[in-house]
């Protein structure tokens, strides 16, 4: 499974390219705001950082608005995905970017039909938003599943990227359901590696391996 940094805060995605973990940026308009950033500069400077897909998202909610903004963000550099809104006029904005070779992301999907209709329109990604569905006692997971199954089924192409992820069990569980993508916030990421059990086993080895006296370089 693919790892994106779901954050418009250039430092948190130096740090986690420079981890090796990295696949790719999200950033949505709410996470422009809280970096109090421009949005056109900010993509352009983490396209600089980074060369694998940044999703950058257009504002307009017609599809002509959405078109001319889309070709405005793809210009910014080859790595950005421009990501839609699961709306008729996002849909068929995909559409357009999809018969030109521009990559695409629909963002704000509930439902494995608006999943099927960004398949069939192209999309490059569809983002379900586990989080937001957990929020209202929806189940986020199995909406993962259920798109799963209908992409193998049908064969489409289209990568599910589990989006809004909020705990470290949304990222694995995201996995197994079989999620090509989650994007996750730095938080997240940084809270991946801790198991009590770990540090526990390490510090019984380090005092172990001093007791003996013993080096190895
Ligand atoms: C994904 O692309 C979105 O930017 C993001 O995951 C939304 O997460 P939220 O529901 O925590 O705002």
């Amino acid at each position: 499974m693919k790892f994106f940094i779901d954050t418009a805060e250039v430092a948190e995605i130096k740090t986690w390219a420079d981890s090796g973990f990295l696949d790719g940026v999200t950033t949505n308009p709410s996470l422009i705001k809280s970096s109090g950033r421009d949005m056109l500069e900010v993509i352009a400077e983490i396209c600089a950082v980074i060369d694998t897909p940044v999703s950058a998202e257009v504002a307009a909610l017609d599809h002509p608005t959405m078109l001319k903004e889309a070709m405005v963000l793809k210009d910014i550099a080859p790595n950005v995905v421009v990501k839609l809104p699961t709306t008729l006029d996002g849909l068929k904005t995909c559409r357009h970017l999809a018969n030109i070779g521009v990559r695409t992301n629909l963002t704000l999907c509930f439902s494995a039909n608006q999943a099927l209709l960004a398949a069939k329109a192209g999309a490059t990604y569809i983002s379900p938003f586990i989080g937001r569905m957990d929020d209202i006692n929806l189940d986020g997971m199995n909406l993962i599943r259920d798109i799963r199954n209908i992409y193998s089924s049908f064969q489409f192409k289209t990568q599910i990227l589990a989006a809004s992820i909020r705990t470290v069990n949304h990222v694995s569980d995201a996995a197994l359901a079989g999620a090509d993508v989650a994007t996750i916030p730095a938080s997240i990421l940084g809270k991946l590696v801790h198991h009590p059990l770990t540090d526990k086993g390490l510090e019984a080895f380090v005092n172990d391996w001093k007791s003996t006296g013993q080096t190895i370089l």
